[in-house]
């Protein structure tokens, strides 16, 4: 048994929508989350800053402790994992569109996928969608502006609802029935989103998946906490810790902390 945290990050505060879900799989489990606000948004950085920036996040967690590393940022997986994978020895969980289960169900044949420009510039990206698609119409987005305006608290204004509007618009002519999130912060957009489309229209993200993952590869290596644990999480925001709390919305220590 392990009681050691598991290490989470992201850009910033979208990567919570993922530490939900893991903590809601594995409560008995302890975990660190480092929002590194400071430097988001990662989407429009190139692939060598954004490896940088992934090391940078993961050498802190290795500080702290960490037993696995969950890096929950699709940006930083498309671009960075590879290289993490190869320079540190703890076990990495990555996240990546969810194009497999979209494009396998899809009946118009049409699926959207709504992510950063980094995401869907990236080589592993291609691949993944490559593999699956055959035969299936994808409609890219670029979410540009989005991860600033929740990064700053501004889920709920009408900027969002204008960009949103605008994204979706192209989606919806062109007959989608599946919209992937491929972007950690985007799960919080979803009650927007489906306001906007047609009901028909599902929404899928990959948190849940992620959780299911994590708990696998700390099973497989050994690395579970025992289940009486009670697990403890902190949170790290090297910006803006008020954005962090009031998006976790749970009764656990946030810091502010320079990394
Ligand atoms: N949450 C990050 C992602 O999943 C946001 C990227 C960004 O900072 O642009 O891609």
């Amino acid at each position: 048994m392990n009681t050691s945290p598991i290490g989470i990050f992201d850009s910033g505060v979208g990567g919570t929508s993922i530490w939900r879900e893991i903590h809601k799989l594995l409560p008995h489990e302890n975990t660190i989350y480092l929002a590194d606000s400071k430097n988001a948004p990662y989407g429009p950085k190139g692939k060598e800053k954004i490896i940088e920036l992934s090391r940078k996040n993961t050498e802190l967690l290795l500080q702290k402790g960490c037993k696995l590393i969950v890096v929950a940022c699709n940006t930083a997986t498309t671009n960075a994992i590879r290289h993490l994978r190869k320079n540190y020895t703890v076990p990495f969980i990555g996240i990546e569109p969810a194009i497999k289960p979209a494009a396998l169900q899809t009946k118009s044949k049409t699926i959207g996928i709504l992510a950063t420009k980094g995401t869907l510039s990236s080589e592993l990206f291609h691949r993944t969608s490559d593999l699956y698609t055959n035969g299936v119409n994808i409609i890219e987005q670029v979410g540009e502006g989005l991860v600033p305006l929740i990064e700053n608290g501004k889920i709920d204004s009408p900027a969002m609802d204008k960009l949103l509007e605008l994204y979706v618009k192209p989606m919806i002519a062109a007959n989608v029935d599946y919209l992937v999130l491929g972007c950690s912060h985007y799960p919080y957009l979803i009650p927007k989103l489906q306001k906007l489309l047609p009901t028909h229209v599902k929404i899928i993200d990959s948190g849940a998946a992620v959780a299911r993952q994590t708990q696998a590869i700390l099973t497989q290596n050994n690395l579970s906490a025992q289940e009486t644990n009670r697990g403890n999480c902190i949170f790290y925001s090297n910006r803006n810790p008020k954005v962090l709390s009031d998006i976790i919305q749970e009764e656990f220590t946030v810091e502010a902390l320079d990394f």
